[in-house]
């Protein structure tokens, strides 16, 4: 079987209000518009991706919480209606996603050999998270290929940002040396904002994007950071200050997503494409990606 490579990975997060401002049909609440700057960059980026002709998502989402160990979903169809539990107003989304379990079993496998406490999801009724769902939608809106899902264990609230990045680093080399045998091209998604303060009242209109702001400078000034080293190659600056954002920008880097999809591209030292910055609620995300190939 020929060797199967990381065509990209992605920043990807998954803010509802990108969805639901977008009216797709798969979604029930309907929205006059919001947060453009953040769902035109998705849309490069989602181009973008598909012209790298990937046959497999693989997503790591901060709202699919485990308590032991990670878990990867390990059933091939899920269909149900997904209610984002802050925002129902905002989110009631009708999902119809196909997972590849080989690839899910490979990189279970493969985690389990580094020494991670590992599990196959099996339930048919499992409801998949939002997280998952909304990166998946935003970064592949045909909902075309099959996707692999993977938890976040939490050890960052369980234990500390250190222990979190170490099990990162052999969940994302498992994740390469499955990909590599499996012989698919795979597309990673890091579903998750960087700083994280968010608004604690809802506007009465939730698009008006009057309303829409940063929060903190303070924070804002960690995402301008990052996001500069993210322009300039430098992954393992970001990994090495990772104890520091999480902490100070109340990052939501803490679920793994991020450290996950560096160590699985074994660092980048080439500059992400970076197609939007903006906030929602107040978070600060990034839409970016790194090819491994070259310019897209
Ligand atoms: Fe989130």
């Amino acid at each position: 079987m020929p060797s199967g490579s990381i065509v990209a990975g992605a920043l990807a997060p998954h803010p509802p209000h990108l969805v639901y401002a977008a009216n797709p049909p798969q979604n029930e609440p309907r929205a006059e518009c919001g947060w453009e700057n953040l769902r035109w960059g998705y849309e490069r980026m989602a181009r973008d991706l598909e012209a790298l002709k990937p046959d497999v998502i693989v997503v790591l989402s901060p709202h699919w919480q485990t308590y032991i160990g990670t878990h990867f979903l390990g059933v091939p169809a899920f269909k149900s209606l997904s209610v984002d539990p802050i925002f129902p107003n905002l989110f009631r989304y009708h999902y119809d996603l196909q997972v590849d379990v080989p690839l899910a079993e490979g990189i279970c496998a493969a985690a389990k050999e580094r020494g991670l406490v590992t599990s196959m999801m099996r339930n048919p009724d499992f409801r998949v998270d939002y997280g998952t769902i909304i990166s998946c939608h935003l970064a592949r809106p045909a909902w075309d290929l099959p996707v692999v899902s993977i938890s976040s264990c939490r050890s960052t609230a369980f234990y500390n940002v250190d222990v979190m990045q170490e099990q990162a680093l052999a969940l994302g080399r498992a994740t390469r040396q499955a990909i590599e045998a499996s012989g698919k091209r795979a597309l990673l998604l890091a579903s998750n904002s960087l700083s994280h303060r968010h608004f604690t009242e809802e506007s009465d209109v939730p698009e008006d994007m009057s309303r829409e702001h940063i929060y903190n400078h303070h924070q804002y000034l960690w995402d301008m950071r990052v996001i500069d080293q993210m322009k300039r190659g430098r992954t393992r600056e970001i990994w090495e200050q990772m104890p520091e954002f999480v902490e100070q920008a109340v990052s939501e880097a803490d679920s793994g997503a991020l450290s996950w999809l560096l160590a699985a591209m074994d660092f980048p030292d080439y500059p992400a494409e970076v197609y939007a910055y903006g906030t929602v609620i107040g978070t600060g995300n990034v839409v970016a990606s790194w090819t491994p190939g070259g310019a897209v």
